[in-house]
């Protein structure tokens, strides 16, 4: 039990804050910061106003900064450290209670005895009201405070699923899935013309109702993938995206490229004449800075030529990738080629919500292409996986000039870390090893060592409660 001597926890979050100790983030693809004590000044915007790593007290540094004269000051604890919120750029909504079945099948295969189904019953607009905002607590208490949803063909329940994320705080960005040919169950759209009304519907009620300044939700274009999506279609959303030129409503857009060798070969039947994948989105004007690729496998040297001519990110999903055997996506040679990569989830074809267990994937992912093709070339280093995690999917989500890491300016997207909140992480003896403690919590971590989750500098999921019921000391002085 808390020994009740000790000064009552002062918990409060109200800006402006300083948070005094460690703060670890990444500050280059190839560089992970440990900064051991420093004063991180949140200002009443929900910005990072300074990071002082000088020997300035945080008193002190609430006395230097303009507003922070009355700043609350959070002192971290020798066992934990600031992180920065985790982006998921890949994860399908509506999928979500289908998470763990299905992996028997191929993608084909899966889609049609599982993804169609589930998908197709969110006609049933109640049904996004009772699966989307546990959904959304679940993956803020995982730490994940940026998330690239797809959503369903259906414009009601991706409405609700935009609603629930800036009512919980979750920075998102939504759009409704198209799909007009070649899926199972009904889960398709009546005409092109629908289509593209529904998902212009939805891009106006996110600008115009749920986040008119854009602050946390997003609206984006969702062509589910090229097999699903006629020329004409295709070409309709392309039309939509270059409507939207300017920062606020400028569309990002969300596909599936390049996952299967029958995947690519039923794009180019549907879309015949194109050399590549690549060349049919980018013919269409979907191509660009804003655009999401989830998987990108199968990839042709013209894909990532055109790739990175047009400066697109890519998801890369090696927990789904791997469930369906759709094959490994070779990260290394695509940032040689300067290509955008995050991590994406990709559930329910993943199976873990996590990007922890997201980060683990994809190092054991590069690690079987060393071991397949006696390259050690291949591996993701350490600090390279922080980055996907963090500051490569901000890019990936072009978000990169606001969240993924800790510079001054920047909106306070973060994580309090406890290692010493979480039996599972034997920190015993490295209590002082400060990288051996964060390889410990990315290899080790999970919900349980998230102390408080913040996006934009407010509170959105945490663990006061819980931890002083159980009686695990905390306290910030
Ligand atoms: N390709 C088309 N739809 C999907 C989907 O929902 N998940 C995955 N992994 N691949 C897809
Ligand atoms: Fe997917």
């Amino acid at each position: 039990m808390r020994d009740p001597k000790l000064a009552p926890e002062r918990s409060s979050t109200a800006l402006p804050l300083i948070f005094y100790g460690r703060i670890i983030h990444s500050t280059s693809r190839t560089e992970v910061t440990i900064l051991s004590k420093a004063s991180l000044g949140i200002n009443k915007d929900g910005k990072i106003a300074f990071v002082e790593t000088a020997h300035v007290s945080p008193a002190e540094a609430a006395k230097r900064h303009h507003g922070f004269g009355n700043a609350s000051i959070i002192h971290l604890k020798p066992l934990q450290f600031l992180f920065p919120g985790l982006i998921d750029t890949h994860m399908h909504a509506p999928q979500y209670p289908n998470i763990s079945l299905g992996m028997e099948g191929d993608l084909k295969e899966w889609c049609e005895g599982w993804t169609d189904p589930i998908e197709a019953s969110y006609s049933d607009t109640s049904k996004a009201g009772r699966v989307y905002p546990a959904m959304v607590s679940n993956l803020l208490t995982n730490g994940t405070t940026t998330v690239a949803y797809n959503s369903s063909i259906h414009p009601d329940a991706t409405n609700v699923l935009a609603e629930i994320c800036k009512e919980k705080g979750q920075r998102a960005i939504i759009g409704k899935l198209c799909i007009e040919t070649g899926a199972t169950h009904g889960n398709m759209e009546k005409s092109v013309e629908q289509s593209l009304k529904d998902e212009q519907k939805v891009v106006e009620h996110i600008l115009n109702k749920v986040d008119p300044k854009g602050e946390l939700v997003l609206p984006c274009i969702q062509p589910r993938a090229g097999s699903y999506v006629s020329e004409s279609l295709m070409s309709g959303l392309g039309k939509l995206c270059h409507n939207a030129t300017d920062e606020k409503s400028g569309l990002r857009i969300q596909a599936h490229m390049c996952e299967t060798p029958l995947e690519v070969s039923n794009m180019h039947a549907l879309h015949p004449g194109y050399q590549s994948y690549a060349d049919m989105y980018n013919h269409h004007g979907l191509f660009g800075p804003r655009t999401i690729l989830a998987h990108c496998i199968h990839l042709t040297d013209r894909d990532i030529d055109v790739m990175a001519e047009r400066g697109v990110g890519v998801a890369h999903n090696a927990n789904s990738n791997t469930c369906l055997r759709d094959g490994w996506c070779r990260v290394r040679r695509l940032l040689e080629r300067g290509v955008k990569v995050g991590l994406g989830t990709d559930c329910s074809a993943g199976y873990s919500i996590s990007i922890l267990n997201a980060i683990r994937q994809a190092s054991n992912v590069s690690r079987h292409l060393a071991i397949s093709t006696g390259d050690e070339k291949w591996v993701l280093k350490f600090e390279e996986l922080v980055y996907l995690a963090t500051m490569g999917g901000a890019e990936v989500c072009s978000l990169s000039d606001r969240v993924g890491n800790f510079e001054t300016g920047k909106e306070f997207d973060a994580l309090v870390v406890d290692v010493g909140l979480d039996d599972n992480i034997n920190v015993q003896g490295w209590e002082h090893d400060e990288e051996a403690m964060l390889k410990k919590w990315v290899f080790m971590g999970d919900d349980r060592s998230i102390r408080k989750v913040f996006v934009a500098g407010k509170l959105v999921a945490g663990k006061d409660t819980e931890a002083q019921k159980s009686g695990a000391m905390w306290m910030a002085s």
